[in-house]
């Protein structure tokens, strides 16, 4: 889109610009499955997306309920508005490509490309110089996953054309995060030239550029709020591009503010009258006799009222602690049925209706 210099300073930070999107969180928040839903949502308006998952446990396989991935990528879907629940427009349908990275051969195509080993490598996977390395440099394996997902991003066809319009990583969880993705500001600074050095400084530019956003995953509960909180402090530290939050499995509330406000006070005789009015304890009997036949409902029903007003006020705590970030949210909803690839397709959905993607 043409802009003026003026507008430029508005840039949208997680979506304006930006091609390869990070999603992290707290392990268990849905990282995997939001990860999943912003490829098919960006993918929507036609292009193509490769989904990077990098943690070795076919999670990607399983929510499109495909066979586990090789280390390649592969076409996984093909994505049009409508699927989404979107109105139509321009573009699409577009297609989502997955790359589940095996560690041992990436690191093989990471000696070939730097030090041409072809065969030598092979012999080095013989003698088990892979898990030798990789066991003794963790960060070794994190040099080889950002430098894959940067890779991806910058790669282009014979006919100049990007191969992927964008790449979505789905990514260790927040502890781990700023380091996994400084990695190569590391290892920058260990190899002083040389191949290794100019790798590690591209990749580098690519994740603190504009063309990255972090996304951050968290429940309305504290402790998942409590690390997205300080893993955006992290982030702004390292000088990493922060996206926006994706508050997941956002229960919808049963009771209204008023309801919540009266929790509180003594309403056991208006909740006795009112399920006697709604039948319970039967339209035939004398007041007192449905009196009776409530009683044992009163005190379970007014303990459960109170436990959901006091998750509504835990949530709303946590939502005010979300908002202080000042980054763009979006919230999605927990889907009763669990995800299956239809409520995969929702999920993608409901983003891009809150604007992302
Ligand atoms: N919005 C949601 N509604 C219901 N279940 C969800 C939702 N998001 C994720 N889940 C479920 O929560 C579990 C953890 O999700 P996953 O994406 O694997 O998390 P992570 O990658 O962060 O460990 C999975 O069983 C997934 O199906
Ligand atoms: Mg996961």
């Amino acid at each position: 889109m043409a802009r003026t210099p003026g507008q430029a300073a508005r840039r949208d930070p997680d979506w304006e610009g930006v091609r390869l999107h990070v999603v992290s969180g707290k392990g268990g928040t849905g990282k995997t499955t939001l990860a999943a839903a912003l490829a098919l949502a960006l993918a929507a308006d036609g292009g193509r997306v490769l989904l990077i998952e990098v943690e070795g446990r076919q999670g990607v396989a399983e929510l499109f309920g495909i066979a586990a991935l090789p280390y390649e990528e592969r076409r996984i879907a093909s994505v049009s508005r409508a699927q989404l629940g979107l109105p139509a427009a321009e573009g699409g349908p577009g297609e989502v490509f997955a790359l589940a990275i095996d560690t041992e051969l990436a690191l093989l195509e990471y000696l070939e490309m730097f030090y041409k080993l072809g065969r030598a490598g092979k012999a080095l996977q013989k003698v088990g110089f892979v898990d030798f390395a990789t066991t003794i440099a963790p960060g070794v394996r994190d040099v080889l996953l950002t430098g894959k997902a940067c890779e991806a991003t910058r790669r282009k066809d014979p006919d100049g054309r990007r191969r992927y319009d964008a790449v979505v990583m789905d990514a260790p969880p927040t502890g781990r995060l700023t380091r996994f993705l400084n990695v190569n500001a590391e290892v920058a600074g260990l190899a002083r030239i040389g191949p290794i050095h100019t790798q590690a400084q591209a990749v580098m530019r690519v994740l603190k550029s504009p063309e990255t956003a972090v996304h951050l995953v968290t429940l309305l509960e504290e402790m998942p709020v409590q690390e997205t909180v300080d893993g955006i402090e992290e982030l702004r530290e390292a000088r990493l591009p922060v996206g926006g939050v994706m508050v997941n499995m956002v229960r919808p509330p049963v009771l209204d503010a008023a309801a919540v406000a009266a929790v509180d006070g003594d309403h056991r005789e208006e909740v006795a009258l009112a399920l006697g009015e709604a039948g319970l304890g039967g339209r035939t009997r004398t007041g007192e006799k449905v009196r009776a036949a409530v009683e044992p409902l009163l005190d379970p029903l007014l303990e459960q009222a109170r436990e959901h007003a006091e998750r509504v006020e835990l949530e709303r705590a946590q939502r005010a602690d979300i908002q202080q970030l000042r980054l763009p949210t979006y919230e999605l909803p927990l889907l009763g049925e669990g995800v299956d690839l239809g409520g995969l397709y929702r999920l993608a959905g409901e983003l891009k209706r809150q604007g992302a993607a």
